[in-house]
């Protein structure tokens, strides 16, 4: 294949105000000076992506604004192919984000151009999808685009999906998951009232795992990830750790260098324990694409304390 990850998905530029405590209804709080960073989840894992060294691609859509330009500008500079980014049809994405001082963001998104990424768009890409070995895409696009893209992709290319946000998904597109990569409250979003108060991230996955997908993958955070492929126990890796200044993009970084090496073929924990010490390496900087570590920046896998 010509890549070895091809990224489907958003491009938003990312308009960050720090904040003390965010506001309640009917309230103002001053916050710090305003940073504009890019971002949106498939432009943030094509860039994790490409700086870890893999040959990466993006299919999305911008606009012809500045907005626009920031974000091929950071594509590029991180080396990866702007061949399917489509340009115009509405104002490029943003989202309105607001980080806390333990590093915790809350985002609100416009999605703009993304929502104008088409099925028809998919289909007009077959060329890219057949060049690549892996593609990983999010819900920030239409569910419609994300379901012709299971439908158009040639059987060898292994799929991944991080459902985010989350939204209802057709059972085709679980099924073709081979990871669904989900933080707790994906997982909770899709088992709705499958999952108990009781139930543990195993629980969740074995669960999951039955809605159709071949593996699961579930991000805990600063616990690391679980993995589950229905052969044998589900698998715990975990993660380095570090200060958090900012997390945000932190889940793309993740997935992104999941997919990657899966596509390298890892088997899924030993690139969810490579991917878990990416995303902690991008939560000790400020913004999502700029704190993407390169692949010398990655921390080494921990010594396991002998008991
Ligand atoms: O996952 C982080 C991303 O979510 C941000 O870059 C923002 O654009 C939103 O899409
Ligand atoms: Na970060």
């Amino acid at each position: 294949a010509t890549y070895d990850l091809l990224v489907v998905g958003s491009a938003n530029a990312d308009l960050v105000i720090g904040v003390e405590r965010r506001p309640a209804p009917g309230e103002t709080v001053l916050g710090s000076d305003l940073a504009t960073h890019p971002g949106g989840k498939g432009a943030n894992q094509s860039v994790a992506a490409a700086r870890l060294g893999a040959r990466t691609a993006l299919l999305a859509r911008v606009d012809d604004d500045a907005h626009g330009r920031l974000l091929l500008d950071s594509q590029r500079a991180a080396g990866a192919d702007t061949v399917g980014v489509l340009v115009g049809g509405a104002p490029t994405g943003v989202a309105l984000i607001t980080v806390d001082p333990s590093g915790d963001n809350s985002i609100v998104v416009s999605p703009g151009a993304n929502a104008r990424l088409t099925p028809e768009d998919i289909r007009a890409a077959g060329s890219l999808l057949a060049a690549s070995r892996v593609v990983s895409t999010q819900l920030e696009i239409p569910v419609e685009t994300v379901t012709e893209l299971v439908r158009t992709l040639p059987a060898a290319t292994r799929f991944v999906l991080n459902p985010s946000p989350p939204a209802p998904l057709p059972p085709e597109v679980l099924a073709a998951c081979d990871p669904l990569v989900v933080n707790e409250h994906e997982a909770r979003y899709i088992l709705g009232d499958d999952v108990s108060a009781a139930d543990s991230p195993a629980d969740w996955a074995r669960a999951l795992l039955a809605l159709g997908p071949r593996s699961v993958v579930i991000t805990l955070g600063a616990e690391g990830a679980l993995t589950a492929d229905g052969g044998g126990s589900p698998v715990t890796v975990p993660s380095p750790k570090v200060d958090a200044v900012d997390t945000t993009g932190a889940g793309d970084a993740f997935t992104a260098a999941l997919a990657w090496r899966i596509g390298l073929g890892d088997d899924l924990p030993t690139a969810a324990a490579y991917a878990a010490r990416v995303g902690a390496a991008s939560v000790t900087r400020q913004g999502a694409q700029e704190s993407y570590p390169t692949a010398d920046e990655v921390p080494a896998q921990e010594e396991t304390p002998s008991a």
